[in-house]
C-alpha cells in the first residue's frame, strides 16, 4: 500500500479508510497508543494497535524507533486528536535502543546539548518546526523574485576576487602544505596551484550579480557564503546563506521599498502556510521569556512581532540622525553602552539594538553611512563624506540586511578603489560594466539565518542551520 503523510490524515475531515503510514515512535503508552511523527508536520498520528498484538513486537515498539503500519483511519475515542489509525498489521523498519538513543538520554534536553546532537535533533518538535519554517522561507524566497521577473543567478563560490574587501576569506588551495612552490622572493607561487592563481571561498555573490543585471536588468542569488572572521557569537556563522537581489535602473529609495516589500512578502508567506510550527514555536519562545527577568522580556510575542512587521512600515532614518538618536539617549548618558558613540563609528551590535528595540520598537533602515567604514562599490553622496548605503536593523537580531546603490560612475569608483587599495587591473570586468552601458543600480544582502532566527524566535544562529560551521566547530 502506498504510504499516506500523517499530515494529509490530519488535515482529512474523512475517516473509516485504510491507509499505509510510517514514521518515528515519538512515545508509545500503554503498550497500546504510538504517538507517530514523520515530519511532514509538527502534529503526530495516534496508531492504536491491539491488545493481542504479538509480543516480540511490542516489545520492540521504543521512541526513536522506525515503523510501518496498515490500519484503519477512524474517528478517535480518546481525547486531544480527531482521528487515529487502528493497526492492522505493524511491521518495525529499524530498531531504537533507548538505553544508547542520546535524545532519549536527557528529560528535557537543552538547545545546547541538542547542538551537539545535531545529527538527530531534526526529530524533536522546535527542530522539526524550524526547519519546516526554513524550508518554507527559501521557497518564498525564490517565489517572490520569480513572480516578480527576475533571473536566479548561480554566482561563483570559488572567487578570486574579495567582495567586501573585508580580508576575512578561506583560502582555497590544493598546494600542499609542507612542499609549496615558492616564487624567488618567498611568497607562495600560485601560478602552481589548481587554478594558477590565489582563489577564495565567496564572501558575497554581488560582484557577480552586477555582471547579470547590466543584461537582464533583475536578478538575483541565494548561496551559500563563507567568512573567515573569529566571532562567537549568537549571530555570526562562517558558512551562512545570503540572498542578493541586484536591479538596473534602481535608486537606493527603490532599494529600501524592495527590501521591506520582500521581507513582507517572505514573513507573510510563512504566516500562511507554517502556522502550526509557528505556534509551537510561539509557546516555546514565551516559555523561555518567562526565564528571563521582567525588565528583559519582549513585549510582544513571535506571532504579534510577526503580525506587527506585517502591517507597520520600517522607520527610515540617516546614520547622522542614528547617532544623534544614540547621544542623545538615557542609555548615553548612563554610560550604559560599552562602547563609544560618535560620527564615524561603526555601529556595535548595541548601538542597533537600543535604535530598534528601544527607540523605535520596530524594524529600521538606516541610510547614508560614512564612506569610510563601507565597501568601495558604494555610491558616494555629493557630501563627499557618506555613501548611499542602506543596512536593516531588526529587533532582538541588529543586522539583518545590508545593502547599497552602486558607484555607476567609472571616475569615481576607480578613484574610491585606488584610494581602498582595490587592483582595478584584475577588476577590469567589474569595471568594465561602467565602461559599456552603464546604468544606476542598486541591491542588498539578507542574511538568510538571521532572518530565519527573527521568524521562529530562536535565539542562536546555530541554531537555524542544520550543521552550523562556527570557529572550532564543523562537526557532521
Ligand atoms: O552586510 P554584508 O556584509 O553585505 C554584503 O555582503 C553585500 N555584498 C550585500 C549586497 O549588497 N549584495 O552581508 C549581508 C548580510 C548581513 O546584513 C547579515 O544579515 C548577513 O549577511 N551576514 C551574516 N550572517 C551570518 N553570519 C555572518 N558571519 C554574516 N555576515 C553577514
Ligand atoms: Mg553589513
Amino acid at each position: 500500500m502506498k504510504r499516506t503523510k500523517i499530515k494529509e490524515i490530519l488535515a482529512n475531515e474523512a475517516s473509516d479508510y485504510k491507509v499505509n503510514v510510517k514514521g518515528w515512535v515519538r512515545s508509545f503508552r500503554n503498550n497500546q497508543f504510538i504517538a507517530l511523527n514523520d515530519g511532514s508536520c509538527i502534529g503526530n498520528i495516534q496508531v492504536v494497535i491491539g491488545l493481542d498484538a504479538d509480543d516480540a513486537t511490542v516489545k520492540r515498539i521504543t521512541t526513536g524507533a522506525s515503523i510501518s503500519v496498515d490500519g484503519t483511519v477512524i474517528a478517535s475515542q480518546g481525547k486531544g486528536q480527531r482521528v487515529e489509525v487502528k493497526a492492522d498489521t505493524l511491521t518495525i523498519l529499524g530498531d531504537c535502543d533507548t538505553e544508547q538513543f542520546p535524545l532519549q538520554l536527557k528529560n528535557k534536553p537543552s538547545l545546547e546539548y541538542l547542538r551537539e546532537i545535531a545529527h538527530l535533533r531534526f526529530r524533536t518538535n522546535t527542530f522539526g518546526a524550524v526547519f519546516r519554517v526554513r524550508h518554507t522561507l527559501a521557497y518564498a524566497i525564490h517565489k517572490f523574485f520569480n513572480d516578480r521577473g527576475f533571473v536566479y543567478l548561480h554566482t561563483p563560490i570559488v572567487t578570486a576576487s574579495d567582495a567586501e574587501g573585508a580580508g576575512e576569506m578561506f583560502k582555497v588551495t590544493t598546494l600542499p602544505f609542507d612542499n609549496a612552490p615558492h616564487n624567488e622572493d618567498g611568497t607562495i607561487n600560485f601560478k602552481e596551484d589548481f587554478f594558477g592563481r590565489a582563489t577564495n571561498l565567496t564572501v558575497s555573490g554581488q560582484l557577480e550579480a552586477e555582471l547579470g543585471a547590466m543584461a537582464f536588468s533583475e536578478v538575483y542569488t541565494f548561496g551559500p557564503t563563507f567568512r573567515a572572521e573569529n566571532s562567537n557569537t549568537a549571530r555570526h556563522l562562517a558558512e551562512f546563506w545570503m540572498i542578493e537581489p541586484e536591479v538596473a535602473f534602481n535608486d537606493i529609495i527603490d532599494n529600501m521599498d524592495l527590501a521591506e516589500d520582500f521581507i513582507r512578502y517572505i514573513i507573510g508567506y510563512a504566516m500562511e502556510h507554517n502556522r502550526e510550527d509557528l505556534e509551537f514555536l510561539a509557546t516555546r519562545l514565551a516559555d523561555e521569556e518567562k526565564q528571563k527577568p521582567m525588565n528583559e522580556r519582549s513585549e510582544l510575542g513571535l506571532i504579534e512581532k510577526l503580525d506587527f512587521v506585517l502591517n507597520n512600515k520600517f522607520e527610515r532614518i540617516t546614520y547622522t540622525e542614528a547617532i544623534q538618536i544614540l547621544l542623545d539617549s538615557p542609555a548615553y548618558k548612563k554610560k550604559k553602552f560599552q562602547y563609544d558613540v560618535s560620527w564615524g563609528i561603526d555601529m556595535q551590535s548595541e548601538h542597533e539594538r537600543y535604535l530598534v528595540e528601544k527607540h523605535f520598537k520596530k524594524p529600521v533602515i538606516v541610510t547614508g553611512y560614512p564612506k569610510d567604514i563601507k565597501a568601495f562599490y558604494m555610491r558616494q553622496n555629493d557630501d563627499g563624506k557618506t555613501v548611499a548605503a542602506m543596512d536593516i536593523l531588526a529587533p532582538g537580531i541588529g543586522e539583518i540586511v545590508g545593502g547599497s546603490q552602486r558607484e555607476e560612475r567609472l571616475d569615481k569608483l576607480t578613484q574610491r578603489m585606488q584610494e581602498m587599495h582595490i587592483p582595478t587591473d584584475e577588476m577590469y570586468w567589474y569595471l568594465d560594466t561602467r565602461k559599456f552601458g552603464t546604468v544606476p543600480h542598486a541591491g542588498f544582502g539578507l542574511g538568510f539565518e538571521r532572518m530565519v532566527l527573527f521568524v521562529t524566535g530562536m535565539t542562536n544562529i546555530r541554531d537555524v542551520i542544520p550543521f552550523p560551521r562556527t570557529p572550532k566547530n564543523a562537526e557532521f
